[in-house]
């Protein structure tokens, strides 16, 4: 870091004005990237109005913010903690993750509307739909392991296409009710994107824009089907739109995208022209700090998607996802060659949490 500062300051004394009042901008970035001190950015999601942050910790996926590896509720909450300290206001959790009792824990002592919260109800138990009232009391029980009176937003998690009418017919008119009485603000939809790679659910569900406040949907590198199928409608009807799986296994997991991309290339759903079938996106090392930075990046900057999720126990993947979110895009002749050469691949990296397929 300090080469750069010293390198800043060298051209800064050599520089003619004119050039120096367009360059200063963009060196004073370089020096704050250095230094990792960039400051959260925060944005709307949608028609809520609610402001978040863009980087949202997810307190799912295989980490559960520690718990999944390992750690005890305390620890999580430190993590948690940790977050909202780097600026992180928009946290999601839910019933199914066993996480919420360890945000609530987060939430001691923080001023609770300084904090967007999200939590989630499965629609089926036991592989039986639920009934509405019993998705009040498990609303009633977040809220209880959350130790808050409200949640933001209240998400159907995972809900299929088999199950959408239900939800949408009877479960949300039913639910509503307690928003109503002020236990949650806004009403939105999860996929269960492992059993949905079309998306077919979130994209049958964006025609229902008046029902849907916000969506949670997967985007990544090589699963970019709501750029054509979901954001444009999103984006017509104000529904707040939060990123999930957008680095996942696929892009943290060692082998894990060479493995799935030698299998595309094999099943004929990918062309070999222009990919290293040993390192597929090996293109990006230029530009990116790492595979995982520039999937943060990807998704944080498509047209569309409000805020990003990132699921992490450790602290220092932590500060460097934050790191990565507010960096600025990857350049548009990178993000054009991701849009040609997968751009038409879909259901790819939508791989469950571990703790559920066990
Ligand atoms: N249907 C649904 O509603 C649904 C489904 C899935 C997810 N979600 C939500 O979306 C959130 C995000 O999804 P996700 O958990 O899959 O998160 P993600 O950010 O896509 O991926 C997280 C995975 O990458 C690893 N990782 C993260 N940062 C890293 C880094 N800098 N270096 C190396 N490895 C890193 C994590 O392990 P470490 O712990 O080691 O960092 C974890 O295994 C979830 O937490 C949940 O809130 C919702």
């Amino acid at each position: 870091m300090p080469h750069i500062i010293c390198f800043r300051r060298a051209i800064l004394h050599i520089l003619p004005d004119h050039v120096l009042h367009r360059v200063r901008p963009a060196m004073a970035e370089m020096e704050r990237c250095a230094q990792g001190e960039r400051d959260m950015e925060y944005t709307t999601l949608g028609r809520t109005g609610l402001k978040v942050s863009v980087a949202g910790l997810g307190c799912g996926g295989n980490s559960r913010v520690g718990i999944g590896a390992g750690k005890s509720i305390a620890e999580a909450a430190d993590i948690i903690r940790a977050a909202f300290d780097m600026g992180v206001t928009y946290i999601d959790t839910a019933r199914l993750y066993g996480t919420e009792p360890a945000v609530g824990l987060a939430l001691k002592g923080r001023q609770r509307d300084k904090i967007v919260i999200s939590t989630k109800s499965t629609i089926r138990l036991e592989g039986e739909r639920i009934s509405p009232d019993c998705l009040a009391n498990h609303l009633d029980e977040s809220l209880s392991h959350l130790h808050t009176d409200y949640v933001d937003v209240f998400f159907l998690h995972g809900v299929s296409l088999l199950d959408y009418d239900y939800a949408r017919d009877v479960l949300a008119p039913a639910i509503l009710k307690e928003r109503d009485k002020g236990k949650f603000r806004y009403l939105g939809i999860t996929e269960p994107a492992a059993n949905d790679p079309e998306q077919l659910t979130i994209r049958r569900a964006v025609d229902d824009e008046k029902c849907w406040d916000v969506m949670m949907l997967a985007f990544h590198m090589l699963h970019q089907t709501a750029r054509a199928n979901v954001f444009p409608k999103t984006q017509a009807g104000g529904i707040g739109t939060v990123m999930m799986y957008v680095v996942r296994n696929i892009f943290s997991r060692p082998g894990l995208l060479v493995e799935k991309v030698r299998g595309l290339i094999e099943g004929g759903k990918l062309s070999p022209e222009g990919i290293d079938p040993d390192d597929p996106l090996g293109f990006l090392e230029d530009e990116a700090e790492s595979l995982i930075d520039a999937a943060y990046r990807f998704s944080r900057h498509q047209k569309g998607a409000d805020t990003v999720l990132f699921g992490t126990g450790n602290v220092d993947h932590l500060k460097a996802n934050i790191e990565s979110i507010l960096r600025p895009s990857l350049p548009e002749a990178y993000l054009a060659r991701l849009h040609a050469l997968f751009g038409h691949l879909t259901g790819v990296g939508l791989d469950s949490p571990e703790h559920l397929r066990r």
